[in-house]
């Protein structure tokens, strides 16, 4: 049997081949572009100048940035991302990534937030781990990750990290398709934003009153 294509069916298929080509970062134009941190910035590009590549040594590829776990006594949720970056491994500046540290106190949260410009995909090194995404129709997907499981959180899509072990701190190693993800963390961002978002969006938004939205700002140190 034939089958025949309509002329929309056509169009549809060669928008999702393009969007599919659709990339977080711009391709680099060279094999590496370590990052020059020693002159002060002068000009302000997609990315960061480079270094002569006759001066890049192979201590430029390399970091040690994710060895010591960040504290998260410090952060009010008891998480703590370390991150590869330009400055610690500047051999990664153009090449579309960074890795990132994620430590988790005793029943901690990384609450629910976005990466504007990656994709992240997380692998649980050590705990129990209860990670999830909403998707824009609303739709939650949750999985328990134990110490060798991986999950991904598609580009944009809001996601959380709950550490379950009321005990033991739990760690886990994301990597991220971009030089620069980006972050927001949705009830910051939304509650303890400079300057404050007026509180009369706030009430309606979340159908809550002046005095919660002052009890929120307060608890969340905004
Ligand atoms: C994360 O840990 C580092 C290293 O211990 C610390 O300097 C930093 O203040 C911590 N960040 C937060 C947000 O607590």
């Amino acid at each position: 049997m034939r089958t025949h294509f309509q002329p929309f069916q056509v169009l549809f298929f060669c928008l999702s081949l393009l969007a599919g080509l659709s990339k977080p970062d711009p391709d680099p134009l060279q094999d590496y572009c370590v990052a020059d941190n020693k002159k002060p910035q002068a000009l302000f590009i997609n990315g960061a100048p480079c270094i002569s590549p006759k001066d890049a040594v192979s201590s430029h590829f390399a970091t040690s940035a994710l060895a010591k776990a960040g504290d998260t006594k410090a952060n009010q949720f008891g998480f703590n991302v370390t991150l590869t970056n330009i400055v610690n491994l500047p051999g990664l500046n153009t090449l579309g990534l960074v890795l990132a540290r994620v430590d988790i106190a005793a029943n901690g949260i990384v609450p629910p937030h976005s990466h504007p410009r990656a994709t992240e995909v997380t692998t649980c090194l050590q705990g129990v781990l209860l990670v999830g995404f909403v998707d824009t129709s609303n739709r939650v997907f949750t999985q328990q990750i134990r110490a060798g499981q991986s999950f991904v959180f598609p580009r944009g899509l809001i996601h959380f990290l709950y550490n379950l072990d009321s005990r033991k701190p739990a760690l886990a190693v994301s990597g991220l398709n971009s030089q620069n993800p980006g972050a927001q963390i949705a009830s910051v961002a939304t509650f303890t934003s400079k300057p404050p978002i007026p509180e009369e969006i706030l009430e309606k938004a979340f159908k809550i009153t002046k005095d919660d939205v002052a009890r929120i700002r307060k608890s969340l140190g905004g």
